[in-house]
Formats: structure tokens, sequence, C-alpha cells
């Protein structure tokens, strides 16, 4: 154990994007020795690719809205798999979480009165997203960072942790080498709460960038605890899809919000007949009345007429535009038009909306206040993830907590934009919350298996001693094939089981991966280690996908078109066995009747 450091603290927080920082604020709030540890630096994170705003029902632009509207729309956006409680907390409790922010320093975007201004997302029945044009998530991370650092928090940056330690059923700390070193490194801790984001890098095309590797997803499905939602992925409609270089960054929905429309190579508002039963009555029927809503919106006045189609949900508008490509009226480069160049004025593009001005000028040379903008579907969020208890978040391993992207139920099938922000505050701050409590509750640390941490460290280095195995570029670059034509946003009995037989061979072949150079900061060992996290993640994925015949939300099965009324009353837990990763059915939690009878009132 000498050849390691090792560090002791309360409360590990394994992950630094927004909802690590605000679990890490809050637990050193409540007194415990709380140490961030984050895989990149600190500040780079995926909370930055929310852009467009953050979902709470703080009724300044519309005094319809309240949190039983905000409750409804993402009971409804998620076809009604989310896990209630979280969404009834969630709608309940971000305001105040949004408002903190702001005594915090963050810098919102304001109506003409002063108050925080909120603009339209796909989903919500009113304006409720809270931004700083689309630097949303950014100005959220700047908040947050400078909080918990003068609040005197301990950071290990690029620190990759890469195993949970337990003794008996409780976690005792966790395992990780300093990307920059090579050396292994033990945090020994009473409770740990996983904030590492999601799994997106499984996929070709995606918004994340490299270190949304399944990290947090993984470590806990080996440390025992249930997986849920697996099969809910988020392909993000409007990812951009030419130069290649930049292919699946995100254009921020905000576009569509501000006006932006979507159009065919044929000029047609397609989204007008992708409007899928359950919504129909909640969206314009006509050009006329879709632009009136914008008129409306641009005059700041509450809209009397129905919302565009184009603000659908985030899953119907990826298959409407998927079926537009496939049916040969895409774009040049194998996407569709957003047009917001003849909705608002150069000058309110720049001003809402800069971040995609520069984005679109430098990396595709295409001037949106003038032109159009070539989109198409990028992976983007994970509903399902490590399932937590809906008031602490504590996982089924005690000791061990999840909050944000890693933690799964509280968006069902399907999220809304904006809700991650939101969730991520609310549940951020209830993790580092209840894991304070019970690190407060646990008299001591525990123990330290030493034969544990040799295992998994020389398991670690194994890459370097292997001779002809396979590259881990190359594997990874299958895996990202694999997931992307095979598990990607519509899905078949077939692809899904060819999958599997593609994921066992790439997982023969990574047994075997092998790397050159030496554990000084060497890119090529790391992926090679996050592989496996990818691989099994990928297979719990496949095989929940593979499990529900039916259509909802963020997974669609061509062989199983249509919803199920049956399936509608259950969630897929993932779980590892002595068999390997399995899939098991559990009845959704039973909601209290003033709720049901909530969704039922329009
Ligand atoms: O489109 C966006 O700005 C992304 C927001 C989100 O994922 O919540």
């Amino acid at each position: 154990m000498d050849k390691y450091q090792t560090f002791e603290y309360d409360v590990i927080i394994v992950g630094a994007g927004g909802a690590g920082l605000r679990a890490a604020i809050e637990a050193s709030a409540s007194g415990a020795k709380t140490a961030l540890v984050c895989k990149s630096l600190l500040g780079k994170a995926h909370t930055v690719m929310a852009e467009g705003g953050v979902a709470a029902a703080l009724r300044n632009v519309d005094s319809r809205d309240d949190w039983k509207v905000h409750f409804r729309d993402t009971m409804k956006g998620g076809k009604f798999l989310n896990q209630w409680r979280m969404a009834q907390l969630h709608a309940q409790e971000a305001p105040d979480r949004v408002r903190e922010l702001e005594q915090w320093g963050a810098v919102f975007d304001r109506t003409k009165d002063g108050r925080m201004l909120q603009r339209n997302f796909g989903g919500h029945t009113y304006p409720r997203l809270a931004h700083v044009g689309d630097r949303t998530g950014l100005e959220m991370i700047r908040t947050l960072q400078d909080k918990g650092v003068h609040q005197g928090l301990d950071v290990h940056m690029e620190c990759t942790i890469r195993w949970l330690l337990k003794d008996g059923e409780r976690v005792a700390g966790c395992l990780g080498y300093q990307r920059e070193s090579g050396r292994f490194v033990v945090f020994r801790a009473k409770a740990i709460v996983l904030a590492t984001g999601g799994i997106g890098r499984c996929w070709e095309i995606t918004s994340n960038s490299w270190e949304y590797t399944a990290d947090g997803h993984a470590m806990a499905m080996w440390a025992g605890a249930d997986l849920i939602d697996m099969e809910f992925v988020q392909f993000h409609p409007t990812g951009m899809v030419w130069p290649p270089s930049v292919r699946g960054t995100l254009i921020t929905e905000g576009v569509r919000g501000e006006g932006g429309v979507l159009l065919n190579s044929e000029g047609q508002r397609f989204m007008f007949d992708n409007v899928p039963e359950m919504f129909q009555g909640d969206y314009a029927e006509t050009q006329e009345e879709a632009t009136e809503w914008v008129q409306q919106v641009i005059a700041g006045k509450q809209a009397t007429v129905r919302r565009p189609p184009e603000l659908l949900t985030r899953d119907v508008v990826a298959r409407a535009i998927r079926k537009e490509v496939r049916a040969g009226r895409g774009s040049p480069h194998g996407g569709v038009f957003l047009d917001i160049a003849s909705r608002r004025t150069a000058e309110e593009i720049k001003k809402k909306l800069p971040s995609m001005y520069h984005q679109f000028k430098e990396l595709a040379d295409v001037d949106i206040t003038t032109d159009p903008m070539e989109v198409g579907p990028t992976c983007h969020y994970m509903m399902g993830g490590i399932r937590v208890h809906p008031e602490t978040q504590e996982s089924t391993v005690s000791g061990l907590f999840a909050a944000g992207e890693s933690a799964g139920g509280m968006h069902g099938s399907n999220r809304l934009g904006g809700n991650s922000l939101s969730d991520l505050l609310v549940f951020g701050k209830r993790a580092g919350e209840y894991a304070a409590r019970y690190a407060a509750e646990t008299s001591s640390l525990g123990e330290i298996n030493a034969d544990e941490v040799q295992r998994v460290t020389a398991e670690s280095l194994r890459p370097f001693d292997e001779s002809d195995g396979e590259n881990p570029y190359t594997l990874h670059e299958q895996l990202r094939t694999v997931m992307q034509n095979l598990v990607g946003i519509v899905r078949t009995d077939e692809d899904l089981r060819s999958a599997l037989g593609k994921l066992e061979e790439l997982r023969e072949q990574t047994a075997k991966v092998k790397v050159g150079g030496n554990i000084q900061f060497n890119p090529g060992w790391h992926l090679a280690l996050d592989l496996k996290n990818m691989l099994d993640i990928s297979e719990a994925v496949t095989r929940a996908a593979l499990e529900r015949t039916e259509s909802r939300g963020g997974h669609t099965r061509e062989d199983y078109p249509g919803s199920d009324d049956e399936w509608g009353k259950v969630n897929n837990i993932v779980r590892q066995t002595d068999s390997g990763i399995e899939v098991f059915r559990e009845p959704l939690p039973e909601m209290p009747d003033e709720l049901k009878q909530l969704l039922k009132s329009e």
C-alpha cells in the first residue's frame, strides 16, 4: 500500500461538472471533510454543452407556469417512465436552486423589468429556461467553481478513478491514477458521490468530449449497484454535420426556442407532419399560427396561440430528421436545414445566440445571420444511470451516492432540454447533503483490501506487457461504429443481437489490448483502460434495448413501432450477476392520486 499515495476524507465526489460541484459545495457546507476528484481540468465538463438554459418554473415571462406544469411536462416528455418523486422534487426545488445560483454570482439575461429572462424549449409548455445567451452551462460551472473553491474544497484534478473499494457491503474508497504521472492513488472515504456524467463516447457522432466514457455507470455496476432505464439514450436533434472534423458538435435547442425552423431539401417545414398522437392539440397546425407564436414571443407577450412543432420533444424531432434524410430529402452533407436567418434580425441572432454565430463562422464558414445551418442528430445525453433513492440519491450500495447524468430515473425515457441543468442543481445538492449526513453517522472509515488494490493496479498495467494485441484507438473506433450503426436512434432485434456478438469480439480483443511508452501522461493507456467501462456499459444499453419490445422516448424499435401499455408500467433494471450483465423488470413506484390528477389536467 505504501507504493500509493493515500488520502482520507469523509466524502469524495468523483466528477466536477455541475452535479459534482453542487454536491461538493453542499457536503463541505454540512461540515464534511470533502474532496472533488476530476478526470479533466476543473471547469471542463459536459455541463457547458447545456447551452440554451436551465429549466425552472420561475414564472418571470409567463405567469401561467408553476411547478405542477413543469412536473407534467417532464413526465409527459419522459413518456411517464420517470421516477415520479424525482420529477416532483425537481420541479418543486428547481426555482430555489436557480435563484441561489444567482445569489452566488451567476449573471443571467434579463427581462425589461430586471428579472431573469426565460426562453422556450422543446416540450416545455411555457418559456421556462433561464439563460445566459447560449452559454448557460458555462456560466453555471463558473459560478459553482468560484463558490466551491472559495469554500475551501480540496480538488484533485486530472485524476481518473477506476474502481470502487468496498468493506463488506459498504463503500470504503476508490482507486485511481494521476493522468500526468501515471501514479496510482487511493482515496479512503465514508461516502462517495459519483457525478461522472454520461456515456456518449460509445457512439461515433456525439456532443460528448473525451471524458465521457461511462466511468461512473461502470464502476457502480461492478460494485453491485443497480442501473435503471439503460435503453434510453438521447440523440439531440441538432448537431453539426459539416465539416467532418466537428460532426456532432452541439447546436443549441435555443435556436428553435428563438424561432428557428427546420426545413428539408424541398424547403418544407416537415415537423408539421410529425406530431405524435400524444402531443396533438399542443402544437400549431399551420404556418400562420406558428408565425404568430414567434411574433408574440419576440414582442415579449404571453403566447395566446400554440407553439411551433419544431419545439416538440427531442426524441420526436431527432426521429423526424432521420426520416427526412432517409427519404432523400436531406441537406448536401446528410442533415436537414435549420434556419434562424429568415426569422430574426442579425442583431438579435448575435445577441441571443452569440456562440452559435461564432461556432458556425469559425468551424463551418457559415454566417447564420444570412444562411441556414446543416444539422443532424448527435448522441448527447444518457437518461439511464445509477438507480438512486429519490430523496437521498443513495444507490443500492451503502454509502455510494450518484447525481447528474450518471444517476438514472429522473427523466424516464426522454429528457426535456434544460432539465439536465436543473436536475444537477437539485440532486447535486441532495446528494452532497445526504452523503455528508451518512458520513456523520458513520463512526470510522471502512477497511481497504490491499489485495484488491494490488489486483486492480496489476490489471491496469497489463496493456504495457502485451506484445501483439490491438491498438486501443482501433478498438474504440470499432466500438463506436457498432453502437452508432446497431444501437442508434432506431433499433431492431437483429441489429441488437448482432451488436452483442460484436461487443463480445471486441471484449476478447480488449483483453489483449497493447500500449506503448510508459505510465507518464499516456493517452493511449488511458483509453485502453476506459475501453472496459465502455464495453460493459454498451452491453448494458444493448441488453436493455433488446428486452424492451416497444418504442418509447429515446428507444425506438423498428420491429415494435408502437408504445405498449404493459411496458409503460415497468422499468428495466440492469445488474451484474454471476451470469454476467442481466436485465430485470420492476413495476414503477405507485404515484399518489393527486399527482395522477395533475397528469390528467390540461
Ligand atoms: O440545446 C441545448 O442547449 C442543450 C441543452 C440541454 O441538453 O439541456
